[in-house]
């Protein structure tokens, strides 16, 4: 199969009979460390990943946009009554929709435009399919109006569009990455101002490599228990007088949990915990020390699984697998409950290791995992 930014342009050219005015990318994306911790103004430290989603796009007349993509048979078209009223376009295009809704919510004069969206991240693994559609599409509009918003702006209003349009509680984590990472690089994100810094992630030259597993595990219930973890936390913020979990250091963390109870104690322990791991792991990787992050990553994943209650079984299984055959590290990425996990590994170890684990899947009798080592790639650009 060809890659996505050829495959949109075929779609383009099939759908309309015409060339694209041009093609914008944006990534899938894994974290490296930092769960559950964006929507409680903490730290992540996500990468982009060299799989892509494409839209092939043109300007048209008026206040319409049609849109074309592999997951359906013909172009959708909706116009500006129907944008304005969230709701009212539904399924994979109220990505796009939701898109242009926020920019005319900012008061951006949007132009119209054909789209024709290919793409190479899987989707419902859990690598941020749906930020490479806003975050692609997106960028199309600005650079096609030549809209005023610089690219650190770009994140909270496709962020805006998925909470508000689509109406999924995420935080803003997934839009900063898709959006802002460097290729061979992490992006070091504070959730609460938003500043970052590039962070070097040189696994070649550590002789290292990130297998991602793709556990193949259904979401089970995948949305209300995101959404449920999102309350407890700010439930618990509230309780304890602080503006946000972040708000907790580490040294309170005892007298904090002390005024809690059990269940709202441990998904605490969870953030509060993380945050700190995300640090000890920017710290580790400033001094080029990437090989001691494993045991970080490792006790993420324990903080997930115990704590914060958001692994499942197909997951623990890859965790443990990789593990055992000699990964320095691996957690699970991601909102959770199914999705990928990450193993750090030694470069020449990468497929033995994911032998193991796909061993480890047949042994338990769950569908086979798929697993792809991976580098850091670039965020959202214009092609051409
Ligand atoms: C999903 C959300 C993100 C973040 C992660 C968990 O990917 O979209 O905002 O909360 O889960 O870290």
């Amino acid at each position: 199969m060809t890659d996505a930014a050829a495959r949109a342009t075929a779609g383009f050219r099939s759908a309309y009979g015409a060339e694209p005015a041009g093609r914008w990318a944006a990534p899938g994306r894994v974290n490296l460390i930092g769960e559950h911790t964006d929507y409680n103004d903490g730290f992540v430290l996500p990468f982009a990943l060299p799989l892509r989603t494409v839209a092939a796009t043109a300007p048209q007349q008026g206040e319409r946009w049609t849109v074309r993509s592999e997951l359906s048979d013909a172009p959708v078209e909706f116009g500006a009554a129907e944008v304005d009223e969230p709701g009212r376009v539904t399924g994979w295009v109220a990505y796009v929709a939701g898109v242009v809704w926020a920019l005319r919510e900012a008061g951006h004069a949007v132009p119209g435009a054909r789209i024709a969206i290919a793409s190479d991240v899987p989707v419902g693994s859990g690598l941020s399919s749906s930020a490479a559609i806003e975050a692609a599409v997106l960028a199309a509009l600005v650079d096609l109006g030549g809209l005023d918003l610089p690219t650190e702006r770009q994140p909270r209003l496709a962020q805006r569009a998925e909470n508000s349009y689509v109406g999924a509680p995420t935080g803003i984590m997934d839009q900063s990455a898709v959006i802002r990472c460097r290729e061979g690089h992490a992006l070091f994100l504070d959730c609460r101002d938003e500043s970052v810094e590039h962070i070097p992630f040189d696994l070649d030259a550590a002789g290292l490599a990130v297998l991602v597993v793709d556990s193949r595990a259904p979401h089970r219930h995948a949305d209300g228990e995101y959404a449920a973890r999102r309350t407890s936390c700010e439930r618990a913020a509230e309780r304890l007088g602080v503006p946000a979990l972040r708000d907790v250091a580490v040294a309170d963390l005892d007298d904090a949990l002390g005024r809690l109870d059990d269940e709202t104690r441990r998904r605490v322990r969870h953030v509060v915990t993380e945050d700190q791991r995300v640090l000890d792991t920017v710290a580790l990787l400033r001094a080029s020390r990437v090989r001691e992050i494993g045991p970080l990553l490792t006790a993420s994943h324990v903080s997930m699984r115990d704590d914060f209650e958001i692994t499942v079984p197909e997951i623990d299984t890859a965790v443990e697998a990789a593990l055992a055959a000699g990964a320095l590290g691996a957690r699970m990425t991601g909102g959770g409950f199914g999705g990928c996990v990450l193993a750090l590994v030694e470069a020449d170890r990468a497929s033995a290791v994911a032998e193991v684990v796909t061993q480890a899947y047949a042994e338990k009798g769950f569908a086979a995992p798929a697993t792809v080592p991976v580098l850091p790639a670039p965020g959202a650009t214009r092609l051409d």
